[in-house]
């Protein structure tokens, strides 16, 4: 088992490795060694995760402005997939806020698909990010490996750095979401003959302080074997999260696999 070391990245060969972890991960490139090399320097963060000397993960932020106020905007982030599910994320994640609030920034921000749940399990159960903004289609049918063609919808995370309640949530992360069990659902899911799950239900006008909106906990596998299912996932969230946001609801918590029952999985939207 390799040492991992999460650091600062600085030399030409570190960005070019990020390169190639683009490639791997997303099928093409996004942000050259050139950007990174001058965003290192001038403003911005590059940071990495190391199996011992090799790059296997990054991430690529630079200085933004939303709602006023200057941020971080993390463009990227990625861990090859054999690294995955060993902390490495979160680990960038704390480097990447201790560096921004050495610089004075209070806010990191940054897109996400909200049908990946292990992306949702980090930024928004384990990070205590909160989401307000949703964007459809936000980078066109861009041909990522991930996301296969379909409609490049992302949820905009606000991750308040500086605030006690992250600053909570990066020691716990273990409770109970509680009520939980008892939200109302604005779908309701089954099981198809395939065994993938399907909305067989949408309640886009519920009015309780909080509501529970499944997703599923494996999209890649589901997008690998039913594209069309796929897309309907798509849609129908998109129904869901953009008519409950109009309503004034943002996203406050999720529930991964190993908190709710039946490997199932779960944002909490919560009224403003
Ligand atoms: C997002 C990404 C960087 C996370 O990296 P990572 O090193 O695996 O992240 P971590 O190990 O710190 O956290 C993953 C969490 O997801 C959880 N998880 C794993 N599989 C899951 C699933 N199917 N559903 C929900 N949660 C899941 C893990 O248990 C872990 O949570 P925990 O720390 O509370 O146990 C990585 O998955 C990746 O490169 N994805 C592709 C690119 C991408 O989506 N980038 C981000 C948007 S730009």
């Amino acid at each position: 088992m390799p040492r991992f070391q999460i650091r600062p990245l600085r030399s030409l060969e570190e960005f070019r490795a990020c390169e190639r972890i683009q490639l791997d991960v997303w099928g093409n490139l996004a942000v050259g060694s050139e950007l990174m090399t001058v965003t290192a320097k001038y403003g911005g963060a590059v940071i990495g995760a190391l199996a011992g000397s090799k790059v296997v993960g990054f991430i690529y932020a630079f200085l933004a402005q939303r709602h006023g106020r200057l941020i971080h905007w993390s463009h990227m982030m990625a861990v090859e997939p054999r690294w995955r599910d060993r902390g490495l994320g979160f680990r960038m994640k704390l480097a990447h806020r201790k560096l921004a609030l050495g610089q004075g920034i209070k806010s990191i921000g940054w897109t996400y698909d909200p049908l990946e749940s292990r992306n949702a399990a980090l930024n928004i159960r384990r990070l205590g990010g909160t989401v307000d903004e949703y964007i459809e289609n936000c980078y066109g049918r861009f041909p990522s490996r991930i996301e296969k063609g379909l409609p490049s919808d992302r949820f905009v995370v606000d991750w308040r750095i500086g605030s006690a309640r992250v600053a909570r949530r990066l020691v716990n992360n273990q409770r109970a979401v509680a009520g939980f069990a008892s939200l109302p659902r604005a779908n309701e899911t089954r099981g198809n003959a395939q065994g993938l799950l399907e909305n067989c239900g949408l309640h886009l006008d519920l009015r309780a302080p909080r509501v529970a909106v499944e997703i599923p906990s494996n999209t890649d596998t589901l997008r690998a074997k039913d594209l069309r299912l796929a897309l309907r996932w798509r849609l129908e969230t998109r129904k869901i999260f953009e008519s409950y946001f109009e309503r004034g609801y943002r996203v406050a918590d999720f529930v991964p696999p190993h908190l709710a029952s039946g490997g199932r999985c779960f944002y909490v939207l919560a009224r403003a």
